[in-house]
């Protein structure tokens, strides 16, 4: 049988830096576990409009659709904050999402017990924290229609429409209550059912899908701003967080500062099944290209290479060495090891890139 399949699409700003501390993860478990990928590499986002004058060709959505998995870097800049909407470098993720229909966003939540006195809350509050956020992705504010800027009387008008469908919220509302059966076994769903008819909506189908088939799994509900208010105040109330693509995306952006950075966090965006069982996917940090520090040999590789450890778990079936990685990283972090996003103790040196991952390449050879 032939390897499983990888493309890498490093993208913009400190996507390439980060990425090249997972090649080297890959290499290594080619070379020490007999896990070997064949890996193919293209661009994406503003890298991919430089060379191609859009964010993602064709041949990059077709290579995607193919593969059994896709790690992307980050997308966007500065340098392009000017451009038409429909090149932006954002497109090109989304047009990923959409095409492949990854309609599920696993976003982890967990403090390495070395950062807890990092998070801008206080120890007890995040310590030994582990919750996931299961974020809608293809659907939503972010791609309803009808959405532009149109003209009416003498001013413009921005438009952008929330819309969901019953079974795009029945297949979102199931993945987030298979991931609690295999985690703590209670799921949260956020919506604002009191102002807006799609929250109403969201409220009954992931409460029906509940009572047709988990009622095993422990069901509530909060108005997304509460649960926001929630997420600081006591976060370790929640196990699965399940909610809609724009909260998701603000709620996920709030937990990540709870594990101490946003450096830190990795995510799977999965959709159905392909022909070999395994889950269309997508594995991204949650972190941006972060424009101010790229190219400086500065960025923590660490979301990046955690989310290729999340690869191996949901697309290759390979917990144990998913929990290796996990395991390496959190060594690193116990030695003392920090890049600059982690600097916030006294007389401590920040790390590079680089030796950040060497650092997590040799607690690897440690594990073996
Ligand atoms: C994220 C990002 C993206 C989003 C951007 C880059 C399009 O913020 O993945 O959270 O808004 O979904
Ligand atoms: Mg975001």
């Amino acid at each position: 049988m032939s390897n499983p399949s990888l493309l890498i699409l490093p993208g913009d700003g400190i996507g390439p830096e980060v990425m090249a501390e997972v090649k080297r993860v890959i290499d290594w478990f080619g070379d020490k576990r007999g896990l070997a990928f064949d890996v193919s590499e293209d661009l994406v986002g503003g890298a991919a409009y430089d060379a191609h004058g859009t964010p993602l060709t064709d041949e990059t959505m077709a290579k995607a659709q193919e593969v059994d998995a896709v790690l992307l870097g980050a997308v966007g800049g500065p340098k392009y904050d000017n451009l038409d909407f429909s090149v932006k470098p954002e497109r090109g993720l989304l047009r990923l999402r959409k095409e492949m229909d990854l309609f599920s966003n696993l976003r982890p939540a967990q403090c390495f017990d070395a950062l807890a006195d990092f998070s801008s809350l206080k120890r007890e509050v995040v310590a030994g924290l582990d919750i996931v956020i299961v974020r809608e992705l293809t659907s939503g504010i972010y791609f309803g229609e009808p959405r532009g800027i149109i003209k009416e009387g003498n001013e413009r008008v921005g438009i952008n429409t929330q819309r969901y469908t019953e079974s795009e919220i029945d297949r979102v509302a199931r993945s987030a209550f298979e991931l609690a059966r295999k985690r703590g076994n209670k799921v949260c769903s956020m919506e604002k059912a009191n102002v807006m008819e799609s929250g109403i909506l969201w409220r009954e189908v992931v409460q029906k899908v509940h009572d047709e088939d988990y009622p095993d799994v422990e069901l509530s509900h909060m108005y997304a701003d509460a649960g926001a208010m929630q997420l600081c105040r006591w976060p370790k109330q929640f196990d699965v967080i399940v909610t809609d693509n724009l909260f998701g995306d603000l709620l996920s952006d709030a937990a990540a500062m709870l594990t101490g950075s946003l450096g830190m966090l990795p995510s799977a965006s999965l959709g159905a099944p392909m022909a070999n069982g395994r889950p269309k996917a997508l594995y991204e940090p949650v972190h941006g290209s972060a424009p101010d520090i790229a190219g400086q040999g500065k960025a923590n590789p660490i979301a990046c290479i955690l989310s290729f450890a999340m690869a191996l778990r949901y697309s290759f079936d390979q917990g144990d060495e998913a929990k290796r990685i996990e395991t390496a990283v959190e060594k690193v972090l116990a030695d003392g090891l920090r890049t600059a996003d982690l600097i916030g103790e006294e007389g401590v040196e920040p790390v590079s890139t680089r030796q950040m991952g060497d650092a997590i390449l040799a607690a690897l050879d440690a594990s073996l």
